[in-house]
């Protein structure tokens, strides 16, 4: 790392690391990310990913926007071709990111045409040559997102081997989701489900390569589960789809129960609030407050109101001309069925 101030950076992002939100199409884009922020000041939040072709060559910078407030956020990039993969690298930088990672872990069949993700655990050598060239182009970490294998693969051998070489390369923080990725024959989404999780595994890497920052993912439901983790010897855990469904559940303990800041979590109806001014912005400029409110579906999830939030939210969010009033709309919905319940 070229100077202080890049380590102290990267000291702050491996803290944020100790609890993260999973990169998630379609899911984790930059309004989800802002309404997460509102729950945890300090977990570390993934872009959705975007690839190294697309920023590269079709020149789709708009897909690195994102507020500052979101901070610190890690960039998720899946590509194959280390030189343009070190340019999306750079791209990200010079955008703000704290982070850049590596996507070896997505199974779908769009992505396996492009040669990355999950594939490319079939080939450590070339993510090794990935991470050496990002590892060059940028001061920010470098990261690798895998699974434990693919399809045949023995994890017990090919994790170890493929751990080591990125390593060797520069990637000092990895996540693992704990399952293989069976690319024959299954969607991506039963890629999510169907492998069996394997945590034991992913438990003995942490031992053998004692250096590497390992954040487990795969089946977290809880931050109870996600701190056991921890304090069996996992230096972060990475949650996705139940920071998604029941962001508040997740989310709203971590900053307390997680990096230990002396904080009280806002209410669901106060997170709502908060989001309100982002949401009158957005609309401001053109957007549709559905943009936004379609990641804050889940916020009162287990909760007395939570399917008057969801339904109100939704149908009102759809309506022609709707704005940021839909927000009181659903949080009075909510009081309604809470007071009937
Ligand atoms: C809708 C959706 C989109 C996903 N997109 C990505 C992605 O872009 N990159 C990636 O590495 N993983 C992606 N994943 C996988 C998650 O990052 C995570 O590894 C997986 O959901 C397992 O964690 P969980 O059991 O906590 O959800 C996606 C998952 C979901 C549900």
């Amino acid at each position: 790392m070229s100077t202080d101030h890049g380590k102290e950076e990267i000291s702050a992002v491996r803290r944020a690391a100790r609890l993260s939100v999973a990169p998630m199409i379609d899911w984790t884009d930059r309004h989800c990310r802002m309404f997460h922020r509102t729950l945890s000041t300090e977990a570390l939040l993934y872009t959705e990913m975007v690839t190294a072709p697309a920023l590269v060559r079709g020149g789709a910078l708009h897909l690195l926007d994102f507020s500052p407030e979101e901070l610190p956020v890690a960039l998720q990039l899946g590509g194959s071709d280390p030189a343009e993969l070190a340019e999306a690298a750079r791209m990200g930088e010079a955008q703000g990111y704290a982070e850049i990672n590596l996507n070896c872990g997505c199974p779908s069949d769009r992505v396996q045409s492009g040669t990355f993700g999950a594939v490319m655990m079939t080939e450590p050598q070339r993510v090794a040559d990935c991470v050496r060239a990002m590892r060059e182009a940028v001061d920010v970490e470098v990261t690798v997102k895998c699974r434990i294998g693919v399809d045949d693969q023995d994890p017990e051998a090919v994790l170890p081997d493929f751990l080591s070489r990125i390593l060797d390369a520069g990637c000092a923080r990895v996540a693992v989701h704990a399952r293989k990725a069976w690319l024959q024959g299954l969607s991506p989404k039963e890629n999510r489900d169907i492998p069996p999780l394997d945590y034991d595994l992913v438990a003995r890497m942490k031992q053998s390569f004692p250096d590497l920052h390992i954040s487990l993912n795969g089946g977290v439901q809880s931050l109870e589960e996600a701190a056991a983790h921890l304090r069996a010897g996992f230096d972060g855990v990475m949650i996705g789809r139940a920071a998604y469904q029941r962001p508040w559940d997740i989310l709203a303990g971590a900053d307390a129960e997680i990096f230990g800041k002396d904080s009280t979590a806002p209410e669901p109806g106060d997170v709502a609030r908060i989001m309100r001014p982002y949401i009158a912005d957005h609309v401001a400029a053109g957007g549709r407050p559905h943009q936004v409110t379609r990641h804050m579906l889940g916020l009162f999830a287990g909760r007395p109101g939570a399917r008057a939030w969801r339904r109100t939210l939704s149908e009102a969010a759809s309506r022609p001309g709707a704005g940021v009033e839909i927000l009181d709309e659903a949080l009075d919905a909510v009081e309604g069925e809470a007071r009937a319940a």
